[in-house]
């Protein structure tokens, strides 16, 4: 049977994800459905409807008239809403977790607590807060930094460190002003920050390569939190700044994770620091990542759809094969993101001379032939997609990620492709997967190691 499958979001990741699907053996029907015209998953969909997402009725009303076999979620939003287990009452499998299992993901006071019950390590000296006048005593006796989280979903832009992002008085000031009814307090973690996400159905966990994000908005990882500038991963499991260790270490906290949330499905996404004392838990996500899901869905070689029907039919998931090969993604996004961005301006993407700009990746007639031809790809994100052309949101507009041997050669092919797919009036950070920052990471890791 033909799987007609329901892709619900219309960002980066649900791009990347549609990509997966519709790149399998021919087997899987794509149909999507988002609040924004996406315009990369709509061409890659036999039908596109815009839906509010959050509203698990018009989701499956949607679902019900394309006789959907199958439902994937991208992004949190509809999970905290219900979707998931709206699809399930009217009988669509969905991969992702119901509203109870998402909140690993949508709240940060259940997920540290769930942590410290269930003893899974990795997890931060923490504690959670209802007053904010009780919250900021704890700011002034705790003996060290705090990170400040308010307890539900801000889109990755809730967070304020101590000691790096804000002073002990600005982060009192940010408790008492923000309005957040619950906040969860916890140690500040120094170390490098790592992406692992795992592929979870029927009580089984099939991990991908490690990935590193940069949430901060500018270069040098100055500025705001953002849901993610770009991306890398390398060729092998691990990142040039772990040992297959601290992978292995990541793998383990996931898994007894997993063990102790019993019937979660859908992706779980660790994110971690590299800490001196090895890898901690930052949050868990109930969702592939955004940038990371386009690291990692280009290089998996398994059907995504193969993975989607064993996680269905409560069969053994296979065993992913990931290409090896390194990753880099830059995304760009409207000017002012993420505190004051510029949505509605028209964005002009040359998608045809970004695939030109992969194959030329090909070419050795310049001074410094690269050792092997790389993949340059596109992904729309948060535009939306008009009669008259694409157009920002308030979110992030498209990335481009390279896909080469190493790294380094990956960067050049995402510069490449940025340079003419067009970035004009958007912002990049162009630092993103370079030889210098790499090397930064590394010397990171070693000084806290004491190597
Ligand atoms: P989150 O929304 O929990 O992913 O937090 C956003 C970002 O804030 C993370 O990616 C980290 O850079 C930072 N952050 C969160 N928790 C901590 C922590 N305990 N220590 C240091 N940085 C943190
Ligand atoms: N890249 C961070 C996230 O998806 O939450």
């Amino acid at each position: 049977m033909r799987e007609r499958v329901l892709l619900i979001g219309g960002g980066g990741r649900e791009h990347a994800i549609a990509r997966a699907l519709a790149g399998g053996d021919g087997e899987a029907e794509l149909y999507a459905c988002a609040g924004n015209r996406n315009p990369g998953i709509a061409r890659l969909a036999a039908e596109f409807e815009t839906v509010e997402t959050t509203d698990p009725e018009a989701v499956v009303d949607y679902a019900e008239a394309i006789e959907a076999t199958l439902a994937v979620v991208g992004p949190e939003a509809p999970l905290a809403a219900g979707v998931v287990d709206a699809l399930e009452d009217a009988d669509i499998y969905a991969f992702g977790p119901r509203r109870a299992e998402a909140r690993i993901e949508t709240d940060k006071s259940f997920q540290r607590e769930f942590m410290a019950e269930h003893d899974v390590p990795g997890c931060p000296d923490f504690a959670v807060f209802d007053d904010p006048e009780a919250a900021c005593e704890y700011v002034d006796a705790y003996d060290g930094d705090l990170a400040i989280k308010p307890a539900g979903l801000t889109g990755g832009k809730g967070v304020k460190v101590i000691g790096d992002q804000v002073t002990a008085e600005e982060g009192k000031a940010y408790i008492r002003e923000s309005g957040y009814d619950r906040l969860v307090l916890e140690e500040r973690l120094v170390g490098e920050e790592f992406t692992v996400q795992a592929f979870v159905a029927n009580g089984e966990v099939r991990t991908a390569p490690a990935v590193q994000d940069h949430k901060r908005a500018y270069e040098g990882d100055e500025g705001p939190n953002t849901g993610g500038m770009g991306s890398y991963s390398d060729a092998a499991r691990e990142l040039p700044f772990m040992t297959a260790a601290d992978y292995e270490a990541a793998v383990e906290i996931i898994e007894a994770t997993v063990d102790a949330l019993d019937g979660y499905r859908g992706i779980l996404y660790g994110q971690f620091m590299l800490t001196a004392e090895g890898p901690k838990v930052v949050e868990f996500n109930a969702r592939f990542g955004d940038p990371e899901a386009m690291n990692t869905l280009p290089v998996l070689e398994t059907d995504f759809l193969d993975v989607l029907v064993a996680a269905r039919e409560g069969d053994p998931l296979p065993e992913p094969e990931f290409a090896p090969m390194a990753t880099v993604c830059k995304y760009a996004v409207p000017e002012g993101y993420p505190t004051d961005p510029t949505a509605g301006a028209k964005v002009e993407v040359d998608e045809e001379s970004v695939a030109r700009a992969a194959r030329a990746t090909d070419d050795s007639s310049g001074d410094e032939p690269r050792e092997s031809a790389g993949d340059a790809l596109l992904f729309y994100a948060s535009v939306d997609e008009r009669d008259d052309g694409i157009y920002t949101t308030t979110s992030r507009s498209f990335a481009v990620v390279g896909v080469a041997d190493s790294i380094t050669e990956a960067e050049e092919i995402a510069e490449d492709a940025l340079a003419v797919a067009g970035e004009e009036g958007l912002h990049v950070r162009h630092d993103i997967g370079t030889a210098d920052l790499v090397r930064r990471r590394i010397d990171h890791v070693e000084e806290l190691r004491g190597d």
